[in-house]
């Protein structure tokens, strides 16, 4: 065997070595990959097609607010307390649409002062009417500003208040949608789901 034989030799045993251990890997990859998949499957279907969220509210506090996922998008669970709940009556002037009259942002049941089932839960999505921006929360009540605690989107400077209503002089050119959902008991919500009444 001369030199260039022993270098042809080398070159094919490592070859070999190599897709060896490819396919050996990929056949692990295979196997765990399976009961991972027939798992995670039917969940993932069932996401796609919507279905609905679960929200545990037992332990909320007052002020207090949880972001969840449903149908790919953001929702905002938000504990109002008493003072929250007053500040609703107040800038009804500066509001756009303060009574919910633009029907497609929210199912009937919630077309109320407060835009929820239950006046203390605001269930609302985080999705700025304007782009799409995610709001960020600002309940520090400023009066000098004339700011009664709400939503501000960062994007293009939108406001809505403590149940989603959109300022008017923004972007955004309605309230935040609030996707339809039902209390299955008092410390729990369950989004995308209801019964077409409060
Ligand atoms: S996306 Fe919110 S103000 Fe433009």
């Amino acid at each position: 065997m001369n030199e260039d034989d022993v270098d042809r030799l080398d070159r094919n045993r490592r070859h070999f070595l190599t897709v060896a251990t490819a396919v050996t890997g990929l056949a692990g990859v295979g196997a765990a990959s399976i009961p991972f998949l027939a798992s995670f499957k039917p969940s993932a279907r069932a996401q796609a097609l919507g279905a609905p969220v679960e929200v545990p509210i037992g332990s909320m506090q007052p002020g207090e607010m949880v972001r969840v996922l449903w149908r790919g998008r953001l929702v905002f669970v938000l504990r109002r307390d008493e003072t929250m709940l007053a500040k609703l009556q107040e800038n009804l002037d500066q509001l756009r649409d303060p009574n919910s009259e633009v029907v497609e942002q929210q199912p009937n049941y919630t077309a109320n002062e407060t835009r929820s089932v239950r006046p203390e839960y605001l269930v609302v999505e985080g999705s700025c009417t304007h782009l799409g921006c995610a709001p960020l929360e600002d309940f520090e009540v400023r009066p000098a500003e004339s700011w009664n605690g709400g939503f501000f989107c960062p994007c293009h400077g939108s406001k809505f208040d403590l149940a989603g209503r959109v300022y008017k002089g923004v972007p955004a050119p309605t309230n935040l949608r609030i996707p339809p959902h039902r209390f299955v008991r008092d410390d729990l919500i369950l989004i995308g789901q209801d019964t077409g009444a409060a």
